[in-house]
């Protein structure tokens, strides 16, 4: 009979060989996107829950790249992409709440499609300001809640508890909108926009900056 936490394994090993195998289709759908808000990144640059690395062929080769990332089946895809391109990456094992790396350290944090998962939203993003220097940038692209009153905002709500089990932690109907507005940036330029991909259509990307020391 195996262990809760074999279980847990498991789970984990196959959600990075779906995420590894799943993800050109989408792909292929932000990479305009993707290319505006990551090709002209600079300096250190620390992207959370990088997964199987599907960001990597967007960075310009000069970035210093340091991922946190808590599923450890993900480093060999990620290993593996980083390598067909010839970056050099540095993993660490964390989380977005705790991240491991000094205050005002990097240049840029980047995010896609994880603070859907993260277990407290507020202080991955409080752990994003201190860890940025003074202006430096948090580049995100997530999927997001549907406007209250929808039926897709309903039918978010319903399904969140499954889905929570079968999407690694994933919150469909999460206002991660809302919570990047009120985490204490200088400025937030963000774009909505919908993807035909039902219960995790609607999406938001943009950047938002952390403004000066006092
Ligand atoms: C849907 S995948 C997205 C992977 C990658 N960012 C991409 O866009 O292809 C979600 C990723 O977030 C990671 N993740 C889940 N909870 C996290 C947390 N609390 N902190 C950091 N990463 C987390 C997962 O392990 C996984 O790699």
């Amino acid at each position: 009979m195996a262990t809760d936490e074999e279980r847990g394994g498991l789970r984990r090993r196959l959600f990075a060989a779906v995420v590894a195998a799943g993800g050109e289709r989408y792909e292929r759908v932000v990479a305009a996107r993707k290319r505006a808000l990551l090709s002209d990144l600079h300096g250190a640059v620390l992207e959370i829950g990088p997964g199987a690395g599907s960001n990597l062929r967007y960075y310009p080769a000069d970035v210093r790249w340091i991922g946190v990332e808590p599923n450890p089946y993900m480093d060999r895809y990620l290993r593996k992409e980083a390598e067909r391109l010839g970056l050099a990456v540095e993993v660490r094992r964390g989380t977005a709440e705790r991240l491991l790396v000094g205050d005002a350290s990097v240049d840029a944090v980047v995010s896609t499609l994880v603070l859907c998962s993260v277990d407290d939203l507020g202080r991955a993003l409080r752990e994003t300001l201190r860890v940025l220097k003074p202006g430096g940038r948090f580049v995100f692209l997530e999927h997001v809640a549907a406007p209250r009153g929808t039926w897709l905002r309903r039918l978010q709500r319903l399904v969140r508890p499954v889905w929570r089990v079968v999407a690694d932690g994933c919150h469909p109907d999460r206002e991660t909108d809302a919570a990047i507005a009120a985490a204490g940036f200088a400025e937030v330029r963000l774009e909505r926009f919908s993807l035909p991909m039902g219960l995790v259509g609607p999406h938001i990307a943009g950047v938002a900056l952390k403004g000066p020391s006092p």
